[in-house]
């Protein structure tokens, strides 16, 4: 039995096999490959794409999703092992795994960070809990990465360089811009861009402000140990200029800095001071015509202006519809 919990533990050929089948569901998207299955998704924080993209995925594929989140009556759980259990949490996730496996055939688990310690947050306890006491298989709707929206962001950037002649993605430089937002948000999406650029062999640039928002070092070195392996370095910048010069590929989002998980009031006044990191028409202009994609929800104006936003070469629909085609063939792949 095999899990989805992150790209790392599967090879570019793999993801690239799912992201072929995901075009060919593209094409056809009624199948029966859930037929007569059913998948629990659990989550325990919001959601519009994800929620909506694999209940219609599921129902495309003849197959029944149950939703299953704190605000809609679930017990509260406890995730930590060998604990009096004398405080909120009613159920332990070994019992909620375990018996939730006697009745669906895939577990989808959104969790995200506490955003109080990043050294017990990135242990990833949730999903790492669900899949060890599961007995079918566990995929990652967003907790520490986001190995969906991975898949999602390839098959955008793919499809969009061959439509425009532009060929593959091995090579091009990728800049992955930290950007500013009122609150701090998680990296998942961060540390996702940036393993997957680097799986599939492209140039890839960190740009942030300062480096407190450097990411987590197993990212980092992910990142780095692919740059390597396909003949390039992983290359962090708090230079905007150098970033965008020539870059093919804009991926924006914004996180807190790691170091101040759990007190965030210092790293406001930090982030405060770099609202001029939003992706204009100003600093595209320096690129090679890049491609621009965030994996929503976006605050305009804030992270991407609108002129980029709904300009051309912003990929941010697509990769936001492929979603639901990659979702798909995660599900179909791990059902098997
Ligand atoms: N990109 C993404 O996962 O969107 P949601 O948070 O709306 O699911």
């Amino acid at each position: 039995m095999r899990h989805f919990l992150t790209t790392a533990d599967w090879t570019r050929r793999e993801l690239q096999a799912l992201i072929d089948d995901a075009r060919a569901m593209q094409a056809s998207p009624i199948g029966g490959a859930l037929k007569d299955k059913t998948v629990a998704l659990l989550f325990l924080n919001n959601s519009l794409r994800t929620r909506t993209s694999f209940d219609v995925g599921v129902q495309q594929l003849g197959g029944h999703a149950i939703v299953l989140s704190p605000s809609g009556g679930m017990w509260p759980l406890e995730f930590e092992d060998g604990v009096v259990m004398d405080g909120d949490a009613e159920e332990h996730v070994r019992e909620a795994a375990a018996v939730l496996s006697r009745y669906v055939d895939l577990i989808g688990v959104r969790a995200f960070p506490k955003f109080v310690d990043w050294s017990e947050d990135r242990k990833d306890k949730v999903i790492t809990a669900f899949a060890k006491y599961s007995s079918v298989p566990v995929i990652n709707m967003e907790t520490i990465t986001h190995p969906c929206q991975e898949l999602a962001h390839v098959m955008a950037l793919q499809d969009r360089f061959e439509r425009d002649g532009r060929g593959g993605l091995d090579g091009k430089k990728y800049v992955l811009t930290w950007t500013y937002h009122p609150k701090p948000l998680n990296t998942a999406v961060a540390n996702s861009g940036l393993i997957i650029a680097a799986k599939f062999g492209m140039d890839v640039t960190l740009l942030c402000p300062t480096e407190e928002y450097v990411l987590d070092r197993r990212y980092m070195e992910l990142a780095a140990a692919d740059c390597k392996a396909n003949g390039l370095k992983l290359r962090v910048t708090h230079d905007i200029d150098e970033a965008y010069d020539g870059a093919e590929v804009v991926y924006a989002k914004s996180w807190g800095a790691l170091p101040y998980f759990g007190e965030w009031a210092p790293e406001k006044d930090i982030r405060d001071r770099y609202r001029h990191f939003i992706v204009d028409e100003e600093k595209m202009r320096r690129t090679n015509d890049a491609l621009v994609s965030h994996c929503l929800p976006m605050r305009r104006n804030v992270k991407i202006t609108d002129a980029v936003f709904d300009g051309p070469n912003c990929v941010a629909y697509d990769e936001a519809e492929n979603r639901l085609h990659v979702q798909k063939a995660i599900m179909k792949a791990l059902a098997s």
